[in-house]
C-alpha cells in the first residue's frame, strides 16, 4: 500500500484530501511522490511563509535538536526567554503565553478574558463574529461560524454573535457586562473578508467604553501575511490580546496568546499550562523564523507583492463575468467567483500549483511571502486558465 492507501486506510475520515503526497519542499516549490513540482500558494495554508525549509529555520532546528528539545516548564529555557522577548516587542504586548497550535491560542485567549471579566464582576459574554474561524477545539467551535459546530452539543456558553463589519449590530450586543470582543482582521476561513477601518475603530471604542477586552486573532493574519507584522497595525488601534500561531514557527507547530498588563494581571501560577508548549525546539525554530522574516523584509514584500498580486488578478480575470469579487490584504487574497471551486482548485492542481477554497466559492491564495512576481504572474495565469476550463457557463480551454 502506497501513503494515500495507508492514510484511508488509518486515519480518521476527517480531510478531504487531493490524491498527491508530497514528498519535498524548497522555497516556493514542493514535489510530490511521483516526482511532479508545484508552486505553493497555499503554503500549508499560511504557514511556509518563508518558504519550505528555510536554511536558518532547518539549520537553528537541527542545532537544538541537538542541544535541548524539551523540559518543562517547571524550570526556565533560553530559546523561551528570548522569544518571549522578540514576540512582546514586535507587538507592543506585555506577557505571552506560549502553546502549540492556533486553537490552543484562542483557549488562552479565552481562558485569560473569563479570568480578567471575573475579576471585574463582569457576567456577560465574549461577543464574536458570525463567520469566523478560531480554530476547532469545542471552546472555539462554539463562537465562528456553525458549520463545524455540527453534531458537537452542547457546545461552550458565554458567547453572543454578530454580523462582521456591522456596526450597529456590534453597538447593540455591547453592555457592560460584556467580557470581549474578538475577531479576525481579515477572516480567513470566512472567505477573505476584510474588516472595515470603521468596525475595527468602533470596536477599540466600544471596548474602552464598557471595560471589555479587544482581542485579535491573528493566527492567520499575524506575522507578516498582510504586509504588516500584524494585521490590526493597518486600523491603527491596540489591541489587548493578540493569538497566533502558524507562520510563527516557519513550519514548526508553535502558537502563542499576547496581552496586555490587566490581561496578565488576572493569571497567576496554575491557572493555565501546558506540557509541549514553549518548548525549547519550539521557540528556537520561531526566534529563527521571525528573525529571518525581519531580516529578509518580507512584510514589506508581503505589502509589494499583495499589491502587485491584486493588481494582476483584476486585469486578467477583467473579461471574466464568473469572478464576482477579488480582495484581501497584503498576500492574503481571495478571488469569489459565481461556482463552486473546487473544482477549479483541482484544475490549478493538474497545472502544477496548489491553492485551496474556502466558503464553497472562495479560493483563497496565500503563497509564502517569499514568491516572486514572476511566480504570482504564473500563478495568476494558472488561475485563470482553471476559471475558464472549470466554469459551468464557459467550459473552454
Ligand atoms: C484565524 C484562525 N484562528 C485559529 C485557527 C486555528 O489554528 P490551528 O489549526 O493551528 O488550531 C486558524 C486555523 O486555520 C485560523 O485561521
Amino acid at each position: 500500500m502506497d501513503a494515500r492507501q495507508i492514510t484511508e486506510k488509518y486515519h480518521l475520515p476527517v480531510y478531504n484530501r487531493y490524491p498527491i503526497t508530497l514528498v519535498k519542499g524548497r522555497g516556493t516549490t514542493v514535489w510530490d511522490s511521483e516526482g511532479n513540482e508545484y508552486l505553493d500558494a497555499l503554503a500549508g495554508i499560511a504557514v511556509n511563509s518563508l518558504g519550505h525549509c528555510h536554511p536558518k529555520v532547518v539549520g537553528t532546528i537541527q542545532k537544538q535538536a541537538g542541544e535541548l528539545m524539551h523540559i518543562s516548564n517547571f524550570y526556565y529555557n533560553k530559546p523561551q526567554a528570548k522569544l518571549l522577548q522578540l514576540l512582546t516587542d514586535i507587538s507592543g504586548m506585555s506577557h505571552g503565553f506560549l502553546c502549540n497550535s492556533g486553537g490552543e491560542a484562542m483557549e488562552a485567549a479565552i481562558k485569560a478574558a473569563r479570568r480578567f471579566g471575573h475579576q471585574n464582576d463582569k457576567e456577560g459574554a465574549i461577543i464574536t463574529v458570525n463567520n469566523a474561524f478560531h480554530g476547532r477545539t469545542v471552546a472555539t467551535i462554539s463562537m465562528g461560524m456553525t458549520q463545524y459546530a455540527e453534531g458537537y452539543d452542547p457546545l461552550l456558553k458565554g458567547f453572543c454573535k454578530a454580523d462582521f463589519n456591522d456596526i450597529d449590530a456590534l453597538n447593540e450586543a455591547f453592555t457592560d457586562q460584556t467580557i470581549a470582543f474578538v475577531l479576525e482582521p481579515v477572516q480567513g476561513s470566512g472567505g477573505l473578508q476584510v474588516a472595515s477601518q470603521a468596525y475595527m475603530q468602533e470596536a477599540r471604542r466600544l471596548c474602552d467604553e464598557h471595560n471589555a477586552l479587544l482581542i485579535v486573532d491573528e493566527v492567520q493574519t499575524g506575522m507578516g501575511r498582510t504586509g504588516r507584522m500584524f494585521g490590526f497595525e493597518h486600523y491603527g488601534i491596540q489591541p489587548d490580546i493578540i493569538a497566533i500561531a502558524k507562520a510563527m514557527g516557519g513550519g514548526f507547530p508553535i502558537g502563542g496568546m499576547l496581552c496586555r498588563p490587566p490581561v496578565a494581571r488576572a493569571m497567576q501560577p496554575g491557572a493555565h499550562g501546558s506540557t509541549f508548549g514553549g518548548n525549547p525546539l519550539a521557540c528556537a525554530a520561531a526566534t529563527a523564523t521571525i528573525t529571518a522574516l525581519k531580516d529578509e523584509k518580507l512584510v514589506q514584500n508581503a505589502s509589494e507583492k499583495g499589491h502587485f498580486l491584486i493588481n494582476l488578478l483584476q486585469d486578467k480575470t477583467a473579461d471574466l463575468p464568473q469572478v464576482i469579487d477579488i480582495r484581501g490584504k497584503g498576500l492574503m487574497v481571495g478571488v469569489e467567483l459565481s461556482f463552486e471551486g473546487r473544482t477549479v482548485v483541482t484544475e490549478m492542481l493538474h497545472r502544477g500549483v496548489l491553492s485551496n477554497c474556502t466558503q464553497g466559492n472562495v479560493i483563497r491564495l496565500v503563497p509564502p511571502l517569499t514568491i516572486s512576481e514572476t511566480e504570482l504572474k504564473t500563478l495568476v495565469e494558472v488561475l485563470t486558465n482553471a476559471i475558464r476550463k472549470t466554469s459551468p457557463s464557459q467550459a473552454t480551454n
